[in-house]
């Protein structure tokens, strides 16, 4: 039976339309999904808007709308994004609908009926940007340092609290007995330390205010943000409405968040989980931030760039590939437009590219356009063996720039083939001949297995390019297909326009 694998991204507040950053986690996320799709894993991929927040609300009433027109609006405008992007979500929640509300009402009950709530009085500095009220001991210069350009607000609200408190030890033997819950290592680290701090109870409502899901026990308060969000993972998972679904996908096997709200999904949300009597989930994993200058890029930092227009411009497998290998899935990215043209043009045009294109021309120049059997020992077989695994290895532990870097070394291996053999050379000698069909096989496989290990990252061309090569895409690129030799010979191979053009543009933003 097929594994079943239930992966999400967090759910972005539509109070603009998504940026580089953002789009950065959802690409990694399908990277993950699309690899075990290609396992042929039960995938459940998860992405969504969190809709019910303030500053949602304020973006509306900037544009004279009402709060649940502008999210119909925007649902819309990330969802083409994504499409845009090649991010493809198995379902897409939003907060706003019914089986999320039902969710959330339900969660907030058990967590009451086990005692976890009780009504106080607080007072404390909130930043709007985290949706979040801030320690003392969280600020810099008396700023949220997540949102230096924000003003805190100092709130005093009567409002239910969640027990958090009672919550941390339990939260240490996860931590201890699973390492891998939170990953990478780093900040995992961070969490240790923050659960050593202290933890205090957190404040789980608002004061309603005509948005967000109202407190079925209490209609003068809404779900705060945070315990409205969270849940999210729970609806689109089926719960409480479709049972079979639920108990099909949960626990989530990998929640993929930034770096900036990784605390909520390793603290907060296995206590909320544990309250109600749900199983934790396995992993969550929180990358690094894509930084302009070393700030992160966000609408309030005014550095945000257009993931569309970029994709647009330049293909989204070249940004999807940019994204993924130039930097170590965990750490902050440094976004350049430069590096995306040096990338595509050393690694995709010259490396993968031209691997592909003098295999299938060599192929239609001196075999009539049928691959030949390879007579003779492979001289790549066991290279290709090594990196496969590596590549497997490197994407079963999230190291998504590691999976690349697996399948580089196949198109390098392949290309410097090419210089050694010269079959140019061997084509003029018919002694050589048998050299010269070994040669062209080596080629066509390495090159196949190249396109299976990066399709995760660039599913548009490597499945154009696997066809050219004589196979169905749809089925030719599952990791059952990861040994060498699946190439027929005789298999026609077709020749095509250059899968990835040099990009000849200047890189000005
Ligand atoms: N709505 C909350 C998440 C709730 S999940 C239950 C939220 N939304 S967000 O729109 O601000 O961010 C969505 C995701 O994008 C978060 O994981 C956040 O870390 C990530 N990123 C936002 N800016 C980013 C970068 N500049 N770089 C990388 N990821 C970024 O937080």
């Amino acid at each position: 039976m097929a594994r079943k694998f239930y992966i999400t991204t967090a759910i972005d507040y539509p109070n603009d339309r998504p940026h580089v950053g953002t789009a950065y986690e959802k690409i990694a996320a399908d990277v993950i999904a699309r690899h075990r799709r290609m396992r042929g894993d039960d995938v459940l991929f998860l992405m969504g808007n969190d809709e019910h927040s303030q500053k949602v609300v304020r973006a509306a009433r900037d544009r004279d709308l009402e709060p649940l027109e502008w999210c119909d609006r925007l649902a819309a405008c990330f969802r083409e994004a994504w499409a845009a992007l090649d991010v493809v979500p198995d379902d897409f929640i939003r907060t706003t609908e019914p089986r999320h509300r039902l969710a959330v009402e339900r969660i907030l009950t058990a967590c009451r009926d086990r005692g976890d709530l009780y009504e106080a009085e607080y007072e404390g500095l909130y930043c709007a940007g985290c949706e979040a009220f801030k320690r003392e001991d969280d600020l810099a210069e008396g700023r949220c340092p997540d949102h230096p350009t924000r003003e805190l607000e100092r709130l005093r609200e009567r409002n239910w609290f969640f027990r958090l408190t009672r919550y941390s030890d339990a939260l240490r033997r996860h931590f201890a007995a699973e390492p891998g819950f939170v990953r990478p290592e780093t900040r995992r680290n961070e969490l240790l330390a923050l659960l050593d701090l202290g933890l205090q109870d957190i404040s789980v409502t608002r004061p309603a205010t005509g948005w967000g899901i109202p407190v079925p026990f209490d209609p003068r308060s809404v779900v705060y943000v945070w315990f409205d969000a969270l849940v999210n993972y729970l609806s689109g998972a089926g719960w409480p409405s479709d049972p079979e679904r639920f108990e099909r996908y949960w626990p989530a096997d990998l929640h993929v968040v930034g770096k900036d709200i990784t605390r909520f999904h390793a603290i907060l949300w296995p206590a909320m989980l544990l309250s109600a009597g749900l199983e934790l989930p396995k992993c969550v994993f929180g990358h690094g931030w894509v930084t302009v200058r070393d700030a992160r890029m966000s609408k309030s930092e005014g550095n945000v760039l257009d993931p569309v227009a970029l994709a647009v411009r330049f293909g989204p497998d070249a940004i999807r590939y940019y994204l993924m290998s130039e930097a170590v899935f965990g750490r902050d990215l440094e976004f350049d437009t430069g590096r995306i043209v040096a990338r595509a043009n050393a690694d995709l045009a010259n490396g993968l590219g031209n691997l592909l294109s003098r295999t299938v021309s060599m192929v239609a120049k001196y075999r009539d356009g049928r691959l030949p059997a390879p007579k003779g020992a492979s001289a790549v077989r066991e290279a290709v063996g090594t990196a496969a695994a590596a590549w497997t290895e490197a994407l079963e532990t999230w190291d998504l720039q590691g999976g690349i870097a697996a399948a580089n070394t196949v198109v390098a291996r392949a290309n410097t083939l090419v210089e050694e053999r010269a079959p140019w050379a061997l084509a003029k000698d018919p002694s050589r001949s048998d050299l010269l069909d070994a040669t062209l096989y080596d080629l066509a496989e390495a090159t196949r297995l190249s396109l299976l290990m990066l399709h995760p990252y660039m599913p548009r061309r490597t499945a154009e390019a696997t066809a050219r090569l004589g196979l169905d895409p749809a089925a030719a690129l599952g990791t059952d297909h990861l040994d060498w030799g699946a190439l027929r010979p005789g298999t026609s191979l077709a020749q095509g326009p250059p899968l990835f053009p040099r990009i000849e543009e200047s890189p000005a933003p």
